[in-house]
């Protein structure tokens, strides 16, 4: 069984899905740890309802981000997943985990890439006033939300739409392509090159 690690800060509807296509046998993958830089973030409460472990890596007890990096690659390197999901984790991460897992760490984002990186998404696409948005799924790289994309979904973004309305919708799909996208990586039919990634059999 392929091994799956999380990295979380909040509530983790993302996580869900996850482990609900784990349990499904949808993704042919076992989630082994759930990391959270958050001690209160909800996401540790699914980890354990599903009795998945869960590490608390409180970003604020550590004396500075060069310490918290270090302390999460000694355990991720020490955990050595085949994949490393990020669900709603709020922060970049940092280039040596970059680099010791490229092509390894997947993200979800809430808007379709390259439009709309970084922090409320949903409120920038509400904002700018584009007519069509969705999310992304890609593998992390050096940049934020930058990395190569593996699966794009879109929906539509009406006149009315607050940045709540269109997350709401934006979610769904989320929930659908994230456990799809790493579906394909665990059956290995993902192969990048340069930044395009190839599904191989599609
Ligand atoms: C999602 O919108 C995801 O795209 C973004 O952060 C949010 C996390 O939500 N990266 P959840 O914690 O998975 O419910």
């Amino acid at each position: 069984m392929k091994k799956i690690v999380v990295l979380v800060s909040g509530r983790g509807t993302n996580l869900q899905a996850l482990i609900d296509a784990s349990r499904s046998g949808f993704i042919p993958g076992e989630i082994r740890l759930v990391i959270s830089d958050n001690p209160v973030a909800y996401a540790l409460r699914r980890a354990q309802e599903a009795g998945i472990p869960t590490l608390v890596l409180d970003y604020q007890s550590f004396p500075s981000k060069k310490a918290y990096e270090a302390k999460l690659l000694e355990v991720l390197e020490q955990e050595n997943p085949d994949l490393i999901c990020l669900a709603g984790y709020m922060r970049i991460v940092g280039k040596e985990i970059v680099q010791r897992f490229r092509n390894r760490i997947m993200n979800i984002h809430p808007s379709l890439l390259p439009a709309f990186p970084g922090l409320e998404a949903q409120r920038q696409a509400v904002e700018y006033g584009v007519k069509v948005s969705g999310c992304t799924v890609h593998f992390v790289d050096e940049g934020m939300d930058t990395g190569p994309i593996i699966l794009q979904a879109t929906c539509p973004v009406f006149e009315d739409d607050t940045p709540e309305t269109l997350a709401e919708r934006i979610l769904k799909y989320e929930h659908q392509i994230y456990p799809q996208a790493v579906k394909l990586f665990l059956e290995g039919k993902l192969e990048v090159r340069g930044r395009k990634v190839f599904i191989r059999g599609e």
